[in-house]
């Protein structure tokens, strides 16, 4: 009988004294948002929600139909399930308070938007605090991401390791698929947008690519931070968006994008680091702050820390 998200996370519940009813009724409120931007994702063209809503975010960037769709769909959700006491969105320029304590979700309703239009996956991020999204990234109490690709896919944490669940289209179901996602120590690939290569504000970032390039890497790099870091859980390597003299801090969202991805990876047996600390220990001080990344299996990060404190 396979496992649904519902019965995984009630079990959980026995295991792990911060699942609580909320908790569960809360992340499967997020699932079923989810689900609906599934199926809008996947009728797209014909649901003439391709393309530019014609505005720009408080990121500085044109918002695509399907962000504000997505964005849509998960406020209503959360707003009408009455356990969330902040939402912070990427496509939203303030944390709506709804009241003073419970659980603080962060998300980004639409990750990689420059793929929607050429049919590339793309996905959903998301981050549970309690009563606050302003605080370290270990404190997290559940954090995951939904990408849209081939299969519709969850990747959940609770704190105690990471699971998959593939969303069944028969039965509109999440049902458990991979029990337990551990990253590989080492990998072969490397992702990163070597475009701004010559923009990275560190040298060792620099000599460690090359000498990725030199142990016979390949380069895999999506552009949907969901898929690229999904790849890395799977297949091992390594992930990097870097600084660089245009983003000082990097491109990356810590809330709703380095936050809950880098403690997937490290539930998942990896590291995730701003090159100078752990993501996770990273204090938020901006809603919208931008950090460094760089994530993945044990080995190449520590590798490329090594190279950039070299400088
Ligand atoms: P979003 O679509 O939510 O704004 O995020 C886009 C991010 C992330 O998904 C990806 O890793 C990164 O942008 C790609 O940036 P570049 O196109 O600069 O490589
Ligand atoms: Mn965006
Ligand atoms: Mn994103
Ligand atoms: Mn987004």
């Amino acid at each position: 009988m396979a496992v649904t998200l519902t019965s995984y996370l009630f079990q959980q519940k026995g295991e792990l004294p911060h699942v609580t009813d909320e908790l569960v009724l809360l992340l499967n409120e997020i699932a079923a948002a989810t689900k609906e931007i599934a199926g809008k994702v996947r009728k797209a063209g014909l649901l003439g929600v391709l393309g530019s809503a014609g505005k720009v975010n408080v990121q500085g960037e044109e918002v695509q139909k399907l962000d504000e769709l997505a964005n849509e769909i998960l406020l209503e959700s959360l707003k009408s399930c009455g356990k969330a006491c902040q939402i912070t969105s990427e496509e939203v320029e303030d944390c709506l308070v709804v009241s003073e304590s419970g659980y603080a979700v962060a998300f980004d309703p639409l990750d990689g938007s420059s793929n929607i239009d050429v049919n590339v996956s793309i996905g959903t991020i998301f981050s549970v605090h309690k009563d606050s999204v302003m605080k370290p990234g270990r404190e997290q109490l559940a954090a995951g991401y939904v990408i849209y690709g081939p299969s519709t896919m969850m990747v959940l944490t609770l704190g105690n390791g990471v699971v998959a669940f593939t969303l069944d289209p028969e039965s509109g179901n999440y049902l458990l698929s991979h029990p337990e996602v551990k990253l590989p120590e080492k990998g072969k690939i490397y992702s990163i947008n070597e475009a701004n290569r010559d923009k990275w504000t560190s040298d060792g970032l620099r000599r460690f690519i090359d000498f990725l390039k030199g142990e016979k890497y390949t380069l895999r790099y999506v552009g949907s931070m969901v898929a690229d870091v999904h790849r890395t859980l799977f297949k091992g390597g390594v992930f990097i968006y870097p600084a660089d003299r245009k983003n000082t801090s990097g491109k990356l969202r810590l809330l709703y994008e380095a936050s809950p991805m880098a403690f997937l990876v490290e539930q998942a047996g990896g590291l995730a680091s701003t090159g100078e600390k752990p993501i996770l220990d990273v204090v938020p001080e901006k809603l919208h702050q931008r950090v460094p990344v760089i994530l993945g299996s044990r080995w190449e990060v520590e590798k490329c820390l090594e190279f950039m404190r070299e400088g």
